[in-house]
């Protein structure tokens, strides 16, 4: 089993650790032409967009992201990204599920209240992941604290644009003051393997933060905002097993491969000692934002100004709002896309999917000291 993950791991790590979604395995790839889509959009689908328009030609089943390598595409992806992040600093609804940059800027917005003293710091905390945790929730939530300065986009520094350096990095951050905390959220770190050196090199001192949600309900979020982009893609169930008859799992589809959170943990472990790394629920994050923002607040060393009153719970969304936004007198709510109808998946699957995910889990909870309550 071990050696199983050191080989995917390893294999990953030339083309699909920058874009963990990309794991798509080469059968399917070749069954289906856009079966090769799945992953590929999921992530930076704006991204894949602006890159795709300037490819126009490219054939569908092309490895977009690997052409990432190539320097003219660099060039622009780089570019690209920092109109990305400009847009983000005007934007004031983020909704989580969106493609990020996909809006048009609202001018104004923030821009009146973005500082123009201080200087760029590198991040001294960042949310590392999951996809689908409910990162952009936490950063949203977290902004409404003044020692707090956040960049909008996700630079997908640590592994898509290492490349770039960190003076690069530290040209994205917003300024800061003396006191304030700088951070980022780029979900894809935390299951990039090369992610927690690279962050250690930056400082040791970087303190992580993980949002976390049940693999099952992650992966079928993490499909349906796939589908949502790709109504063509084969079935969560296909894409599930390698056979359905054996029931066996295919681990090598990123929705699933997300989940396994203790193995990507171990590797941050290689880098980083358990207290500086804080686990928050993304259920909790949705059934009491004041709670989890309070162990937040303390792990960063921040007073605890985020309470209970910051939140309306909207019941027709099912999700938490801000009564104010940060920079803005407007309420704040997220979770724009929650309506979005999940496939419905054969209970029969998700059975399956619990007793794959319960070992992991299990381990997980261990590694944490903290029960997630999945099973
Ligand atoms: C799935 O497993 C069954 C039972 O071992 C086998 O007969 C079948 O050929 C397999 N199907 C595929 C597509 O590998
Ligand atoms: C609650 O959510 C619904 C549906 O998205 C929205 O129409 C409504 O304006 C929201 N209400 C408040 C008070 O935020």
């Amino acid at each position: 089993m071990f050696l199983l993950w050191v080989y995917m791991l390893y294999s990953c790590v030339g083309y699909c650790a920058p874009m963990p979604s990309l794991v798509v395995d080469n059968n399917r790839r070749k069954e289906t032409g856009t079966g090769s889509v799945v992953g590929k959009r999921t992530e930076n689908n704006a991204r894949a967009d602006l890159v795709s328009r300037l490819l126009p030609r490219l054939p569908p089943w092309v490895d977009i992201e690997s052409d990432y390598d190539e320097p003219s595409v660099r060039t622009s992806s780089r570019d690209l990204l920092n109109k990305e992040i400009d847009a983000y600093r005007g934007v004031e609804d983020r909704g989580e599920m969106r493609g990020e940059g996909q809006r048009a800027p609202e001018p104004g917005a923030m821009s009146s209240f973005s500082n123009d003293l201080g200087s760029k710091k590198l991040p001294q905390a960042i949310i590392i992941g999951v996809k689908k945790g409910g990162t952009r929730a936490l950063l949203e939530f977290l902004r409404v604290h003044p020692d707090i300065r956040a960049v909008g986009a996700e630079p997908h520094f640590f592994d898509r644009n290492y490349e770039n350096g960190l003076e690069w990095y530290r040209e994205l951050m917003p300024k800061t003051l003396e006191g304030q905390i700088t951070m980022e959220k780029t979900p894809s770190y935390f299951v990039t393997r090369e992610a927690p050196a690279r962050i250690s090199v930056m400082s040791r001192d970087t303190k992580l933060i993980v949002v976390v949600r049940d693999p099952i309900t992650r992966a079928i979020s993490d499909y349906t905002q796939t589908l949502s982009k790709n109504p063509d893609i084969p079935t969560f169930e296909s894409l599930t097993f390698k056979n359905r008859t054996t029931g066996l799992i295919d681990t090598s589809w990123s929705a699933i491969q997300i989940g396994i959170y203790a193995k990507h943990l171990d590797n941050w472990l290689q880098y980083f000692p358990m207290d500086q790394i804080l686990f928050v629920s993304g259920e909790r994050l949705i059934s009491d934002p004041a709670g989890e923002l309070g162990r937040v607040q303390d792990f960063l060393g921040l007073k605890r100004i985020i309470t209970d009153k910051h939140f309306y719970f909207n019941q027709t969304k099912g999700f938490p709002c801000l009564k104010k936004a940060e920079g803005s007198s407007k309420p704040h709510c997220l979770g724009k896309t929650k309506g979005r109808t999940h496939p419905n998946i054969h209970p029969e699957v998700v059975q399956r999917l619990r007793d794959f995910y319960r070992p992991f889990n299990m381990k997980f909870y261990q590694m944490t000291g903290h029960n997630f309550g999945w099973d």
